[in-house]
């Protein structure tokens, strides 16, 4: 990878040096679709992006280079890329210069990459999501030739993750732990486009956090698809419950988070982990996707409803106040309404402090596209909205447990409906919004919480 890294940074000078002799700051837009993977990717390429000689800017009509870092994990997320492309191809025919740059696992399909060579021909540069580190050499092909670049790679045994990262906080940061997905849930189009699970090296990892704590960071969520396979593969003998034990002895680190975390490999070695290190934060994303063994076997899951709750019950006994937030799919092929009512069961069982609620979508080349019984729309969303209706009340009786008590919060960011107020996070990742200014950013505040909505909680600085 040493090597791959200097040529990018040969082509990062040379398109710097261009806008150094144009005299120009040039602006670039990055717009990020999908999960933390992404978020975490687009750090990357804004910070490739920044030592090019780019700075941000607010919006797409005042940039000189566009971004869509793309998800293909549901089809409205693919039909908004499209939608939006349609716009920026007007902003393009007014700016000839404008540079609109796709990349992100959308593009990992050749049916998608197809569709936009021939109806997005101004689309600048194309790729994907194992050959970031090359994004600066495209660019710069582009820049010079004028012409639509495209470089989609299928794999890579190495992922650069030594590129120089954008960070949106000061104060917090991601860390991939390892790249890709082997569970191939017969759902989820992930292991097509992201590939194999790998792992990296725990020393590149730990040298990683060393250095963002040095740098002021004082939380870090560790990013994977499956943290809880980590090490597979790798020469020394590590497993994830050992990764984060290091982790947590890192100077500096005050919060540690991790996501995602699959039920099937939650070790009790990790329980134990959770619950001996102060600044592991006791909150856990554990998705469910269905409380139904008979559809979580269809979704190749590899767990059942009973070994799900069992594992609720071993971390809640040895944690008692952890957190539990959840992902769940509605409207699976051949889920039947009594699929439904075991779902809600296991919520209420759970009672889940959050939840991403999803409405299944057909994927293309994904065992379940090919089941026969796909569910009508008109059932799914009676199955969605009878899961929201036992949901939010169990969420909103968990944020009015808060009221009335006092925790250390990190202040992370003005709110954004209301400048007077700081949005902050509690160890259990709560949001809680409260009075106070920007100089609060990126420091623990004392907060009593006094309200709460069922999505958020209202407190107050106390000394
Ligand atoms: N349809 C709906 N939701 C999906 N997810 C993954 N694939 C699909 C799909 N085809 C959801 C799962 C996963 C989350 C990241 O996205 O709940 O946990
Ligand atoms: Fe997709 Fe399942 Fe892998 Fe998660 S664990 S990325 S849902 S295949």
């Amino acid at each position: 990878m040493q090597k791959e890294t200097s040529l990018t940074d040969n082509y990062i000078q040379k398109i710097y040096e261009k806008w150094c002799k144009a005299g120009k700051k040039p602006k670039l837009k990055c717009v990020t679709y999908g999960c933390q993977a992404n978020v975490h990717d687009s750090e990357k390429i804004c910070g490739l992006l920044y030592k090019m000689g780019y700075e941000a800017c607010e919006s797409e009509e005042e940039a000189d280079l566009i971004v869509y870092n793309t998800c293909c994990v549901r089809e409205n997320a693919e039909n908004r890329v499209f939608g939006n492309l349609g716009q920026l191809k007007k902003l393009k025919a007014e700016n000839k210069d404008l540079k609109i740059i796709l990349c992100g696992c959308m593009v990992q399909q050749d049916a998608i990459v197809e569709k936009i060579r021939k109806s997005y021909p101004f689309v600048d540069v194309i790729f994907g999501t194992f050959n970031l580190h090359r994004f600066p050499e495209l660019l710069y092909t582009n820049i010079e030739t004028n012409s639509q670049i495209i470089d989609i790679w299928q794999d890579a045994k190495e992922i650069a993750d030594d590129l120089p990262a954008m960070r949106q906080h000061k104060f917090k940061a991601s860390v991939n732990i390892m790249h890709g997905c082997d569970n191939f849930c017969s759902y989820c189009i992930v292991p097509y486009v992201r590939g194999r699970e790998r792992s990296r090296p725990p020393e590149a990892i730990i040298k990683e956090i060393e250095a963002l704590a040095a740098d002021g960071v004082v939380e870090v969520t560790l990013l994977g698809q499956n943290v809880n396979s980590y090490g597979k593969g790798l020469e020394s003998n590590i497993n994830f419950a050992d990764l984060i034990n290091k982790v947590a002895k890192i100077t500096g680190l005050k919060r540690i988070r991790f996501l995602t975390s699959h039920p099937k490999d939650f070790s009790d070695e990790l329980i134990a982990a959770i619950k001996n290190n102060s600044n592991i934060c006791k909150s856990v994303h554990l998705p469910l996707q269905s409380g139904s063994t008979a559809v979580l076997d269809r979704m190749n899951r590899k767990y059942t409803k009973e070994s799900y709750l069992a594992l609720v019950k071993s971390l809640r006994d040895a944690v008692s106040n952890i957190a539990i937030t959840t992902d769940i799919i509605t409207g699976f092929p051949y889920e039947t309404d009594e699929d439904n009512e075991e779902t809600i069961d296991v919520l209420k069982k759970v009672r889940f402090s959050g939840a991403f609620t999803f409405i299944y979508s057909k994927r293309s080349g994904t065992p379940a596209a090919a089941m026969d019984c796909q569910i009508d729309e008109e059932t799914t969303k009676r199955r969605f909205d009878k899961i929201l209706n036992a949901l939010n009340p169990i969420i909103y009786e968990i944020s009015q447990s808060h009221i009335g008590h006092t925790y250390e919060v990190l202040a992370e960011e003005p709110s954004k409906s209301d400048d007077t107020l700081i949005t902050g996070r509690l160890d259990d990742n709560s949001l809680v919004h409260f009075k106070g200014d920007t100089s609060l950013i990126g420091q623990f505040v004392t907060v009593k919480i006094t309200d709460c909505k069922t999505f958020y909680l209202i407190g107050e600085i106390i000394e």
